[in-house]
């Protein structure tokens, strides 16, 4: 018999008209973003975590980046990838949406 990893439930959909939407999930606080799409294909969700990589600072939404206010590190708001400091990331989880819910894909 196979186990089934638990779902990560983030909140309703519904309960979130815009994006970046600021979650608290596990004692973080996370964005969730409307994660990079092509025209054609439906729109994708990521959860990015809100803890800049480089000493702990606050990342905050500034126009299509999210920017600690530390040291200026810059991160794109779709994937949470470094835009001035090359290879750095912020934590960021692909989201599914379950029964209405925002999900962590398992
Ligand atoms: S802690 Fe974020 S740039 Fe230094």
């Amino acid at each position: 018999m196979s186990e089934q990893s638990p779902v990560k439930i983030i909140g309703n959909v519904e309960d979130f008209t815009t994006f970046p939407a600021q979650v608290k999930y596990d004692k973080q606080t996370y964005y969730i973003v409307e994660a990079p799409r092509k025209d054609d294909e439906l729109q994708q969700y990521n959860l990015i975590s809100s803890i800049c990589p480089h000493a702990g600072g606050m990342v905050r939404p500034h126009l299509n980046e999210l920017i600690c206010p530390l040291h200026y590190w810059c991160f794109d708001l779709a994937t949470g990838e470094s835009t001035n400091v090359p290879g750095e990331q912020l934590d960021c989880f692909p989201l599914e949406i379950r029964d209405g819910q925002f999900a962590i894909k398992a």
